[in-house]
């Protein structure tokens, strides 16, 4: 587990973490999943004033009877092992461990903050730091990202919530979080995945040792793994009303992307105005973190360096790259005025010294419509035809999405996965083995960052493309 996070790492992890994805998705049965946006209810307005809710610490789920059964249960609308899948599989409940681990206590003996499993710096994503006041007696910090740091606290809810006819709404309105609602769910993954203004990974952190921050909706739910029932139930066996979409991974990508998107914009934007600027973190990796070749084999000399002074490091993009062709799909107009956005503010992020208030309000700028394409596509029905077109049109763009970096690159290779997969549960093609080959190929072309070259990964798109066709 505590393979060292140097510049190979991230790589090699990254290839392991997608190869899971693929396997863990091949189990779910070919079923369907709520909207989880549109089914959820809405909590009630006129909560009445309850005392402040306090995390109770993953403890008080653990019970045989609640959510700590060893085996899946069939009898009942949810599975009831959460607690025992999150101690057993899921590396969120090792979170904590992560910072005593040597890697751990060296990234805080670099950056000079002590003993990273006391600091709030790093304690802010690897466990549950809430104040002492919204801690119950029950309450470990070592327990990691356990169930209330995505479920909210416990208190108020935690009796209440397993008598008859208690609603999921009523949960809500007492302090539950609504992981129902995809977009909910996708920020609060975020917030720790990519960041916040309060907690965040930067190139400080990542030059001590810290693996870079990347994600996918669909990708990290499979590898997590999931502990919930796709579809969700109303009863024991009874899929809810309106939770049977069987395209949910396709929803789950697009939710995810427009939404990291969203995010992305957002850290941007607070970036320009923090203490170090320009933010590494924020340009491509690899523009900086690659060896040197002979001039007459440099894929970057032979390409030139369009829209910037040769040298300059350029903006990663990546979080829009692949997005971009969703966002045509769904609504042209809305797309074609981000995509001007997106280009202005590449341009004025790949220049050595960005300025700041240009940055933030262009980032802005492009947030809003990113907000505009979150309403349309939660609104948006999920089919074969629109995830063929997307699964076309993304291998179809090679050229133009490996030119724009590996981060780029491995975004479309997670996508045309997932895409990939949700199209075989469905409406598996003949040729599904060498598809799903080819694909494999795009992660392998990946497994070494440093190396990564744009005009071969854009040969495996344009292959993947062809077998699709
Ligand atoms: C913004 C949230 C965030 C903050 C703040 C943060 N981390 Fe992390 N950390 C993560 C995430 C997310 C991962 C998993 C990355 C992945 O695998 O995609 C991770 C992974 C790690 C790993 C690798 C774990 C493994 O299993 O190999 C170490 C070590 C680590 N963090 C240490 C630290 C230390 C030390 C600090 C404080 C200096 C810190 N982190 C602060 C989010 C954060
Ligand atoms: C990293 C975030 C995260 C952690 C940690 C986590 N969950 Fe979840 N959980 C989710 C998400 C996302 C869902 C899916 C939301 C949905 O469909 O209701 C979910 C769904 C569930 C469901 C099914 C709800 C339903 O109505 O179908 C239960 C029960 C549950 N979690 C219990 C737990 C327990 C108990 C723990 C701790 C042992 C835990 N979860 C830890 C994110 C998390
Ligand atoms: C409170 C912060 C936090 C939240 C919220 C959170 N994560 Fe994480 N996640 C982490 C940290 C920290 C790690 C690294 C744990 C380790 O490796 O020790 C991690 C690791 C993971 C991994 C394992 C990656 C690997 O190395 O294999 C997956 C997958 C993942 N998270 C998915 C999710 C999903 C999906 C959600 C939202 C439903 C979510 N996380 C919400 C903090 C968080
Ligand atoms: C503008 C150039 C630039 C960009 C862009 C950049 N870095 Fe760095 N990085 C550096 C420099 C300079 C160092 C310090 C190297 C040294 O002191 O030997 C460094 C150090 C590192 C180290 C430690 C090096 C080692 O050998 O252990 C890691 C890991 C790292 N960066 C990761 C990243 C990641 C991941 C990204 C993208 C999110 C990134 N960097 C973006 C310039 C950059």
């Amino acid at each position: 587990m505590n393979k060292r996070p140097d510049a190979a790492r991230p790589l090699t992890f990254r290839f392991i973490l997608l190869a899971a994805a693929v396997s863990a998705l091949a189990s779910i049965a070919p079923s369907a999943h709520g909207d989880s946006s549109r089914a959820a209810a809405r909590p009630a307005s006129t909560a009445t004033t309850i005392e402040p809710s306090k995390y109770v610490g993953p403890g008080g789920c653990a019970a045989t009877s609640c959510h700590g059964s060893v085996k899946p249960r069939a009898d009942t609308r949810i599975f009831q092992n959460e607690y025992s899948i999150w101690v057993v599989q899921d590396k969120h409940s090792r979170a904590y461990m992560a910072l005593t681990s040597p890697i751990g206590e060296r990234i805080g003996r670099i950056l000079g903050i002590g003993k990273s499993e006391e600091s709030p710096k790093c304690l802010a994503c690897h466990a549950l730091d809430v104040p002492p006041e919204a801690r119950a007696k029950t309450f470990d910090l070592s327990d990691g990202v356990s169930c209330e740091s995505c479920h909210g606290p416990a208190s108020a809810w935690l009796g209440p919530h397993t008598t008859r006819g208690w609603t999921h709404a009523q949960s809500v309105a007492a302090g539950m979080y609504d992981t129902r609602d995809l977009v909910s769910r996708t920020e609060k993954c975020l917030s720790c995945h990519l960041g916040t203004q309060d907690k965040f990974v930067d190139h400080e952190m990542l030059a001590a040792g810290h693996p870079d921050l990347y994600f996918e909706l669909d990708s990290f739910s499979a590898v997590m793994p999931r502990h919930w029932k796709i579809p969700r139930e109303s009863a024991p066996g009874v899929p809810e009303a309106g939770a049977d979409d069987p395209w949910f991974g396709v929803r789950d990508w697009a939710t995810g992307q427009a939404v990291q998107l969203r995010a992305a914009l957002d850290r941007v934007a607070w970036r320009a105005h923090g203490a170090n600027w320009p933010e590494f973190s924020e340009l491509q990796c690899f523009a900086c973190h690659h060896d040197l070749t002979p001039p007459e084999q440099s894929w970057r000399q032979e390409r030139g360096y369009p829209g910037r002074r040769p040298g300059d490091p350029p903006w990663n993009a990546s979080r829009y790259a692949v997005f971009a062709i969703l966002a045509h799909e769904i609504d042209g107009a809305t797309a074609t005025q981000l995509d001007a956005q997106m280009t202005q503010l590449a341009k004025q992020m790949s220049v050595l010294n960005p300025d700041r208030d240009a940055v933030a309000s262009t980032a802005a700028a492009a947030r809003q419509l990113a907000d505009r394409l979150i309403a349309r596509i939660q609104a948006q029905p999920y089919d074969r035809a629109m995830t063929a077109r997307l699964l076309l049109e993304i291998s179809g763009h090679a050229g133009e999405i490996s030119g724009q970096g590996e981060r780029a690159a491995e975004q479309a290779a997670m996508a045309l996965d997932s895409l990939f997969i949700a199209s075989s549960r469905n409406a598996p093609p003949a040729n599904a083995a060498e598809i799903r080959a080819a694909i494999n190929g795009l992660f392998q072309l990946l497994e070494n960052p440093s190396t990564y070259d744009p005009n071969t990964f854009a040969a495996q798109m344009t292959k993947v493309n062809a077998l699709l066709r």
